[in-house]
C-alpha cells in the first residue's frame, strides 16, 4: 500500500499552498490513498463543509480531524453524512460524525480512523481500546490511524501497541514534525508527528508576536493565523517496499 499523509493544514495559507502543490506532490509520491488532517483549516479552527469539499476536490481522499473537529457548528450535519471525513473514534457515540472512513483502493479496502490522545487534551475514551475495536470492526482493511495527541510518549506507546495489527500509526496535533519515521518491528509504518502544512514563519501556524505575547503576559491574546512562507509537512510510505519518507515541501 502506498500512503501519502499530509500534516495538519493550518488556515488559508496552508490550504492554498497545498492545493497549488498537490500535482507536484502526487507525481513525486504516487499514492493509493491520500489522507490529510484538516482540523485547523478554518480561520477560527475546525472545518466547514465547503473547505472539506475543496480539499476532497483537490485530491484528498480522507480528511481527519482532532480536538478542533466541532469548532464550526455548521459542519455537524455534514460530518454525519459525508463518507470521507472522520472525527476521533474515541469521542462519545453521540458526537456528530463518525470515527472511521472506509475507502476502496486498487490495493483493497482501507480504513482511515482518527483517535484523540488523553494527555493535555479534552477528556475522552481511551484511544488504545478504541483502536482494538477498529481492528475488530475492519478485519479485511489496511488500517491507517491518525493519532491526534500532544504527548510523544502516548503516541509512541500506541504505535507499539498496534504494531503489526494496523498499517500505519501517524501522529498529528503538535504541528512540529518529528524525525522518527520508521517501520516498527511488527511492520507498522510510524511517525510521532507528521507536522504542519501552513506558515513556517509562525508559532504552530499562529502569528509569532501574538503567540509570544501570550507567554509573556499570561493574558488572553487572540491568535490569528500567519500566512508567510507556507510549507507542506507530510509522510509517504510504500509498505511493500518498506519505504517511509518524511516530506517538507
Ligand atoms: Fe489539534
Amino acid at each position: 500500500m502506498k500512503v501519502l499523509f499530509i500534516g495538519d493544514i493550518v488556515g488559508k495559507a496552508g490550504a492554498e499552498y497545498l492545493k497549488a502543490n498537490m500535482k507536484k506532490l502526487s507525481s513525486l509520491y504516487p499514492a493509493d490513498i491520500v489522507v490529510a488532517n484538516g482540523e485547523n483549516i478554518n480561520q477560527k479552527n475546525g472545518i466547514t463543509q465547503s473547505e472539506a469539499e475543496a480539499l476532497h476536490f483537490a485530491g484528498i481522499d480522507v480528511i481527519t480531524l482532532g480536538n478542533h473537529a466541532f469548532r464550526q457548528q455548521s459542519v455537524y450535519g455534514f460530518l454525519d453524512d459525508c463518507p470521507y471525513i472522520v472525527r476521533p473514534a474515541n469521542y462519545p457515540a453521540a458526537s456528530p460524525g463518525k470515527g472511521v472512513a472506509e475507502v476502496k483502493t486498487p490495493k483493497g479496502p482501507v480504513a482511515v480512523a482518527a483517535l484523540a490522545g488523553q494527555i493535555d487534551l479534552d477528556p475522552t475514551d481511551n484511544a488504545f481500546y478504541a483502536a482494538d475495536k477498529i481492528i475488530k470492526d475492519y478485519p479485511d482493511s489496511f488500517i491507517i490511524i491518525d493519532f491526534h495527541a500532544e504527548a510523544t510518549s502516548e503516541k509512541n506507546a500506541l504505535g507499539c501497541y498496534l504494531d503489526g495489527r494496523v498499517g500505519c500509526v501517524f501522529g498529528t496535533h503538535t504541528h512540529v514534525q518529528t524525525a522518527d519515521e520508521r517501520f516498527l518491528p511488527g511492520g507498522t509504518a510510524y511517525i510521532t508527528d507528521v507536522g504542519m502544512t501552513g506558515s513556517s514563519d509562525s508559532v504552530l501556524g499562529a502569528k509569532k508576536n501574538q503567540a509570544v505575547a501570550r507567554f509573556l503576559t499570561r493574558a488572553f491574546v487572540p491568535l490569528e493565523q500567519e500566512d508567510k512562507d507556507p510549507v507542506i509537512n507530510a509522510v509517504y510510505t510504500d509498505t511493500e517496499k518498506k519505504q517511509i519518507i518524511r516530506i517538507k515541501l
